[in-house]
């Protein structure tokens, strides 16, 4: 009896050679556009210690409520897969000093991510963003520049219908009381909300605003505005933010009740969606976070940031798979399989893209496999050594290694 097959888990998926072209193409687009900008790329561990994103990403949040896979090591430590990589920015960030270097300190990623979230397109347990972090500058020309950046990387790698909502959360004081004021509307008004948001409304009444329910919908649309309550230099702040975005001529809507899945950020919050999406549309978002550096044990230090999501990028540019990377030459063989593979070393050793038979077919086979990869030359050693052949007539004739490959040279464009 054969054994039962065992598949990657629900909500993950194998990235197979196809796939792997378009990812590279995404992550090298990135890294040319943020590196130009003067990012550093860094990378941080899968796993952190589970405190780094209770702390980070905030208790009353969905991801650390319910969406983090956390376990205990042999040393009774709890770890979690990093859910988003803001927070372990931070940590390295503290960790290594970074803030005696100049400010403002910029730098990208592209890594894997944890959510246990129900699977569906778009949305898997494991996923890759591409993520671009600023420390040390309060400016609003930083804030500008981190959407200016999104926006040209989703743009150059093609995502359609795009759409930028962009919204001030202000400073922790104003928004604490802005909640307050929230919690008594929503409380006024418990009995039309949802049960979801009723049993939220003091552990984060602000996600009523994505709610599709009907009745709460009515609450919220005569809820007060974040908006509306910001201190004369959060609204100049932002008034600057959407003024540079307006000169790079980036297009935004004003949207008072953005909100995102994260407790960490103040003043700026923007996310892009994208039309060509279902219902998982949101392709990247961000904001600032001025007090998560502290909050995290380093030095007070604003930090503003986004991560886009490479699968809803390459979902929403509609990319289908790139054809496979050439051959050059295909070296089949009768006798001497020795002769071949030295024949095949010396071609990859000039720099062409060389292979040979590996899985014992017929001349007959091969001829028809060379043909299937598409190899723009063929060589076959039989009895009478080295032969070049062309595919189109059938006819060969003898060669000698260095023939071969100055032949090769010469035809196959460098
Ligand atoms: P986020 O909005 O949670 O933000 O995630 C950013 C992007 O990651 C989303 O827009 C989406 O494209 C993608 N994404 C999220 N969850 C999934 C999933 N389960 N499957 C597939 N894609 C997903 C953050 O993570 C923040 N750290 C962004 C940030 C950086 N804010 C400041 N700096």
């Amino acid at each position: 009896m054969s054994s039962p097959t065992i598949r990657a888990p629900r909500g993950t998926y194998d990235v197979l050679p196809d796939l792997a072209v378009l990812r590279a193409e995404v992550e090298q687009t990135a890294a040319e556009l943020l590196e130009a900008a003067g990012y550093g790329r860094i990378e941080t561990p899968a796993f952190e210690s589970t405190e780094l994103f209770s702390r980070g990403v905030g208790q009353s949040t969905d991801i650390v409520q319910k969406e983090m896979y956390t376990f205990e090591d042999s040393g009774h430590r709890s770890l979690t897969l990093r859910p988003e990589g803001t927070a372990p920015v931070c940590r390295a960030y503290v960790e290594h000093g970074m803030h005696k270097l100049p400010a403002p300190v910029k730098l990208y990623y592209f890594s894997n991510f944890f959510r246990s979230e129900k699977p569906q397109e778009g949305r898997y347990r494991q996923f890759w963003q591409v993520g671009a972090e600023v420390l040390g500058s309060h400016d609003p020309a930083t804030d500008a520049e981190s959407i200016v950046l999104a926006h040209t990387l989703l743009d150059r790698l093609g995502a359609r219908g795009l759409r930028l909502r962009l919204a001030s959360l202000g400073s922790p004081a104003t928004r604490s009381a802005y909640t307050a004021d929230l919690k008594t509307h929503l409380r006024d008004k418990s009995d039309e909300l949802s049960p979801q948001v009723r049993a939220r409304i003091d552990l984060n009444p602000l996600r009523a605003f994505d709610s599709d329910d009907p009745g709460t919908r009515r609450v919220m649309a005569g809820a007060p505005r974040l908006l509306d309550r910001l201190s004369p230099e959060d609204a100049e702040h932002f008034d600057e933010v959407k003024a540079l975005l307006a000169a790079a001529g980036v297009p935004y809507e004003i949207d008072s009740t953005l909100v995102r899945g994260l407790d960490y950020y103040t003043r700026t919050l923007f996310e892009f969606s994208s039309d060509a999406l279902g219902a998982q549309s949101g392709v990247g978002g961000g904001g600032r976070y001025d007090g998560l550096v502290a909050q995290l044990g380093g030095p007070p230090t604003p930090g503003i940031g986004w991560a886009a999501g490479v699968e809803r990028i390459l979902l929403s540019a509609g990319r289908q798979p790139s054809p496979p990377v050439g051959v050059d030459l295909f070296v089949a063989y009768e006798t001497d399989r020795r002769q071949a593979f030295q024949t095949m070393l010396d071609a990859r050793h000039h720099g062409l893209r060389a292979q040979m038979e590996l899985t014992g077919r017929s001349l007959k086979g091969q001829l028809k496999h060379a043909d299937r990869l598409g190899a723009r030359f063929v060589a076959v050693v039989d009895d009478d050594g080295l032969q070049l052949r062309d595919p189109r007539s059938g006819t060969q004739e003898p060669v000698d290694s260095a023939q071969l490959i100055a032949l090769l040279q010469a035809e196959v464009p460098s």
